[in-house]
């Protein structure tokens, strides 16, 4: 039987998962030899994300890590997706002691991958590593592409600047994101969430909200976040996105726990990655983008650059 201090520290590590806008929009139960995941609506963020996917995209993320926690505590997790019966909407994880080796190296990647959004040296990838973030990528229904060609890669980066230019030409994007960084030691410490100026890039200074709000309006321009997409794409070896055969939550927590899974692989790999999601993010060029792919139903939900740089300053958790 799991006991209550180990089951807690599962859930410490799972909250270690990135998630939109560091909203780290889960909940947890602990009971005999089960853990729940539920849904944390109050950290929604309906301008971004309005269906929710990348909320659920985040839950993914945080079960995968749950789950190579547990095995590495001598647990094998099964899943349950939203099962019927439930008072809420929730994954439920039911541990069973473990027969398979735990995978060690996933394990230890847990509390040193991070969204790493400077430039990267644009140094090529091996094929072999390349191949080994492919194969990371376990989950139905979820299909990942690379590209490193400059023509796709080109052609990417018009989408970006594209969907770049819609969300900072909305004053509600701009000031819902604006509501999730903190700009100073005091919001940081009251919040333990959110975006923070050092893991954004920005120099690490404690300025007042009223000063970062403004600074943020005149600074970050439609054209000028396009732009500094384009030289961070142009700065990176290769892109990586996601793509859900369905439009719906269990895809979208397949997702994430591929998503996930890639990510922990690539940081063991020292690759790192940061998020250039905006052509998944505002609809229409979405529509336009699924088109370029020669996609239908399916969903490109999460394209990031990947490459080599060093680590930058960590975000914050909540405590559990
Ligand atoms: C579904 C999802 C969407 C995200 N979208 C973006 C994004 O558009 N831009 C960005 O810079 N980071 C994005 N991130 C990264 C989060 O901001 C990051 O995970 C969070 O701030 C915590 O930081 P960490 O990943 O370094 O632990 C996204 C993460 C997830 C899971």
């Amino acid at each position: 039987m799991i006991s209550q201090p180990e089951a807690r520290e599962l859930i410490r590590l799972a909250t270690l998962a990135p998630s939109g806008h560091n909203t780290q929009p889960w909940k947890f139960s602990i009971d005999t030899n089960t853990i729940r995941i539920y849904p944390d609506y109050s950290r929604r963020l309906p301008i971004v994300d309005p269906d929710d996917h990348a909320l659920f995209i985040s839950l993914g993320c945080a079960l995968e890590n749950l789950l190579i926690a547990a095995q590495h505590s001598g647990f094998n997790g099964e899943v349950e997706y939203f099962p019927d019966g439930e008072a809420q909407d929730c994954l439920l994880v039911h541990l069973h002691p473990n027969s398979h080796p735990p995978d060690t190296a996933l394990f230890h990647t847990i509390s040193k991958r991070q969204s790493t959004r400077c430039a990267y040296d644009s140094r090529e990838i091996p094929r072999t590593d390349l191949q080994a973030l492919e194969k990371a990528n376990t989950q139905d229904g979820i299909q990942l592409r690379v590209f490193t060609e400059a023509d796709d890669i080109e052609q990417i980066t018009d989408f970006v600047k594209q969907g770049n230019r819609h969300q900072f030409n909305d004053p509600a994007f701009v000031n819902e994101l604006l509501s999730w960084i903190r700009f100073n030691q005091r919001e940081i410490t009251s919040h333990q969430d959110g975006l923070i100026a050092a893991a954004l890039g920005f120099p690490p200074v404690s300025i007042p909200r009223w000063l970062g709000q403004t600074l943020m309006k005149v600074l970050a321009t439609p054209e000028g976040e396009a732009k500094r997409c384009e030289k961070l794409i142009q700065s990176s070896s290769a892109l990586m996105l996601f793509i859900a055969q369905k439009h719906d939550k269990k895809y979208w927590v397949n997702l994430g726990r591929s998503f996930q899974r890639v990510a922990l692989t690539a940081s063991s790999l020292n690759i790192k990655h940061a998020h250039i999601n905006m052509p998944c993010e505002v609809l229409e060029v979405r529509r336009q983008f699924q088109n370029y792919l020669g996609l239908e139903e399916a969903q490109p939900l999460l394209l990031l650059r990947i490459g080599y740089a060093q680590a930058m300053p960590t975000s914050p958790r909540r405590p559990l």
